[in-house]
């Protein structure tokens, strides 16, 4: 399925906290390889540009970033930041990039939603110089856990939503799986210290991780009310009402990021 259409809009509704909630994760993940001045790195489906911007800093004056997406509106070039428009479904990454030229090759949410995303490993990895990293993050299937809502109904409420949310997702191309293969893939490339990392945090009504479910909800409203879920109108209002409730406590989305190396020096 290589023409999946993507499913959400590139909107600040739905990016701005999900890069609240993952920002913290990537971080992470950019100290454990390393990012240095003068760095030259790539952010694949860049988004709003979070992390393209954390690169930025860290790569400094004489270093680049290269921050691609099918949907350039949000992301600003600098200085240090270039900024292409490239739809990775029409052959792959067709970018001015040298094979072997780049320190870092980062794409988070990003290769899920793409039904080529097998054959896109290979190009980012020749991408990379040796002993340069791949940072790749998604997120994955999990079961809702509801920690604490107002009443039993809410609870199953928000369970039926989160479940129809992402069987909507699947449903259009979307391998909520993908993060869960990754680090067999990048064996199977012979990229060396693979690791890999899962996390889900609690999120709280009316923060980061709630307003991006209400979000995803939003976005996918009309699908939404057309599966098989029973779901009607004022079942999606309440759930809005509900993400924006502070006595709310669930489990987030489930978040695995995998970093590898290409051997090298
Ligand atoms: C869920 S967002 C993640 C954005 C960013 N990586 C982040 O984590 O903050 C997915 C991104 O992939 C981009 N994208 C989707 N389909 C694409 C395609 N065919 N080619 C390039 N970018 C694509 C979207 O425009 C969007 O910016």
């Amino acid at each position: 399925m290589t023409s999946t259409t993507y499913q959400f809009d590139n909107d600040t509704r739905q990016l701005t906290p999900l890069q609240a909630v993952l920002d913290p994760y990537t971080i992470r993940d950019l100290d454990t390889v390393g990012v240095w001045a003068g760095q030259r790195v790539l952010d694949v489906g860049a988004g709003a540009g979070s992390v393209a911007r954390h690169l930025a800093k860290r790569v400094g004056p004489t270093g680049t970033v290269i921050a691609v997406d099918i949907d350039t509106r949000l992301l600003d070039p600098t200085d240090v930041i270039d900024v292409y428009e490239c739809d990775l479904r029409r052959g792959g990454l067709d970018l001015p990039i040298e094979p072997g030229s780049v320190d870092l090759v980062h794409a988070r949410c990003v290769l899920e939603h793409l039904g080529n995303r097998v054959d896109l490993l290979p190009a980012l990895i020749a991408l990379l110089r040796p002993g340069g990293w791949l940072v790749l993050g998604e997120i994955v299937y999990s079961r809702a856990l509801i920690h604490r809502a107002p009443t039993a109904n809410d609870e199953e409420l928000i369970a039926r939503v989160w479940h129809a949310i992402l069987d909507t997702l699947h449903s259009g191309g979307t391998d909520l799986e993908w993060g869960n293969h990754v680090h067999g893939h990048l064996l199977d490339a012979g990229l060396t210290h693979v690791y890999s990392h899962t996390r889900a945090d609690t999120w709280t009504g009316g923060g980061p991780g709630c307003q991006l479910l209400a979000d995803n909800a939003r976005q996918l409203h009309d699908r939404l009310l057309a599966a098989d879920t029973g779901m009607n109108e004022a079942d999606l209002r309440r759930f809005g009402e509900l993400m924006a409730d502070p006595t709310l406590a669930l489990r987030g989305y489930q978040y695995t990021s995998t970093i590898a190396q290409q051997p090298g020096p």
